[in-house]
């Protein structure tokens, strides 16, 4: 195991995590020891446009995965409209290996009820919702429990500590599909309907819950806000790139020594980050990694020292996406992940447009073939075609991310593929699983 260096553990910049092992942080009494609320109350004081501009000029990118500029999307609420508009915190991760909202709503949820209520006063919002994955029950309950603090406290509800503001803060629970996490499939879901994207334009912007303006953002990305409002945008911009401020939660998963969330400004390297976590486990050698979940293509050893912001990232051929760092070794195989991750995609797909509904269906058969020793040179053609009509004609980005694997994969690790189909790699699949297609 590696001991990280002085001027690695620089890199560690925890802001959102910094309560996370303060027992009984999400009870309100320690948050607000803690300095919990000090940010509303600032907030409050300041004109609503005022704390829109203060977000555009932090920099603040979404953390949901898109990296969209969170106060240039605020800025896009109409004002003087007549509508009512909402906040909807997308809280519903899902994407593999994605796992930095979750600890947060357990550990310190009324930052997140902190940061709601600042948006929501910043965008003239008087209701809120924060939708919840339906397996995350005990992430809930915390939640649910600091809504109802923060209500008895007189954070929430009419009359917000005497502002004349007033905001209802309703946490919803889905029901467990990971197409509830793209927005529009989650306004649906929230309306009642069944979860399924709708067309974009329009935006949930002007036309979002019950076709009113609406803000999605993500749990990271409003419980960021406090911080930013108590520390200021110059504060927030010293971490990090010029294009990718402030510190990100980087959730490092499988061969190394310990997993778990590293908050680092962004544009830390996988190397940092491995160095961090006390390196790859004993006998693994890196072999490939996705830098931000299963829909982001994967890279390699070749990738150490790419720095993990939006563009560094995106320079290596990959997408930053939601910083689920997932580390795979020599002794693992990328045909058999990529077909892993199929399986999900295929499994989530909502049905909807064709290229994903059946281009997934027929990824994972020819997958299943090649892995179960029978499958051809041509295979692999299909697999790239298969991926070209989905890619850019699929209705949302389910699609495109499940092409995310497989394009990459054939591209590093071809041979990978050539030695199941030459006879060189023992099959991993039986003849009976095939069958099961
Ligand atoms: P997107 O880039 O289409 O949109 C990002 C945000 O900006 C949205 O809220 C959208 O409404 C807004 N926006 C974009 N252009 C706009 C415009 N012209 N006017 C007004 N608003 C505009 O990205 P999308 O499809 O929402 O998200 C894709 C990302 O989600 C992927 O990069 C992936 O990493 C991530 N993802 C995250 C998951 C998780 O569990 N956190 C699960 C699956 C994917
Ligand atoms: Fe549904 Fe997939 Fe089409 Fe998205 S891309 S609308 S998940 S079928």
């Amino acid at each position: 195991m590696t001991t990280p260096r002085p001027e690695t553990l620089a890199k560690l910049t925890p802001v959102l995590t910094k309560r996370w092992l303060s027992p009984d942080a999400w009870r309100i009494g320690t948050y607000e020891k803690l300095d919990g609320y000090a940010a509303l109350r600032k907030a409050l004081k300041a004109h609503p446009d005022d704390l829109i501009q203060l977000v555009k000029d932090s920099g603040l990118r979404g953390r949901g995965g898109a990296g969209f500029p969170t106060g240039l999307k605020w800025g896009f609420i109409p004002q003087g409209d007549g509508k009512p508009h909402y906040l909807v915190v997308n809280a519903d991760e899902g994407e593999p290996g994605t796992c930095k909202d979750l600890p947060l709503m357990t550990h310190d949820p009324h930052s997140l009820v902190e940061g709601v209520i600042i948006a929501s006063y910043a965008i003239r919002a008087n209701r809120a919702y924060i939708y919840i994955r339906g397996e995350a029950v005990h992430a809930a309950r915390r939640l649910r429990n600091a809504v109802n603090e923060a209500y008895a406290k007189g954070y929430l509800g009419r009359n917000i500590l005497g502002s004349g503001f007033d905001l209802e803060l309703v946490v919803h629970s889905g029901a467990g599909a990971y197409i509830c996490g793209e927005e529009t499939a989650l306004l649906d879901s929230l309306e009642g309907f069944r979860g399924q994207p709708r067309l974009r334009p329009p935006f949930p912007a002007t036309h979002g819950l019950y076709a009113s303006p609406t803000v999605v953002n993500n749990v990271g990305t409003i419980a960021s806000v406090p911080y930013i409002v108590l520390g200021g945008a110059a504060w927030w911009k010293s971490m990090g790139t010029e294009k990718s401020s402030g510190p990100m939660i980087y959730s490092l998963s499988g061969r190394i020594a310990n997993p778990g969330q590293y908050e680092c400004s962004l544009g830390v390297t996988l190397r940092e980050l491995l160095e961090l976590a006390g390196g790859m486990q004993p006998g693994h050698n890196l072999k490939f990694w996705t830098p931000g979940g299963s829909s982001t293509p994967l890279l390699t050893a070749e990738h150490l020292d790419v720095p993990m912001d939006f563009e560094g990232v995106a320079g290596a051929g990959s997408i930053l996406g939601t910083t689920a760092t997932q580390i795979f070794s020599d002794q693992d195989c990328p045909v058999y992940a990529t077909y892993r991750w199929l399986e999900f995609y295929h499994h989530e797909s909502c049905g909807k447009c064709t290229p994903c509904r059946e281009g997934n269906y027929w990824m994972v058969r020819v997958y299943r073939r090649i892995l179960s020793g029978q499958g051809t040179h041509d295979d692999l053609d299909t697999l790239l075609d298969t991926c070209d009509n989905i890619l850019g004609r699929s209705f949302c980005g389910l699609g495109d991310g499940a092409t995310s694997s497989v394009t990459s994969s054939l591209k590093y690790f071809k041979q990978d593929y050539l030695d199941y189909i030459e006879g060189r790699t023992a099959p991993k699949l039986s003849d009976k699983q095939l069958v099961g297609a």
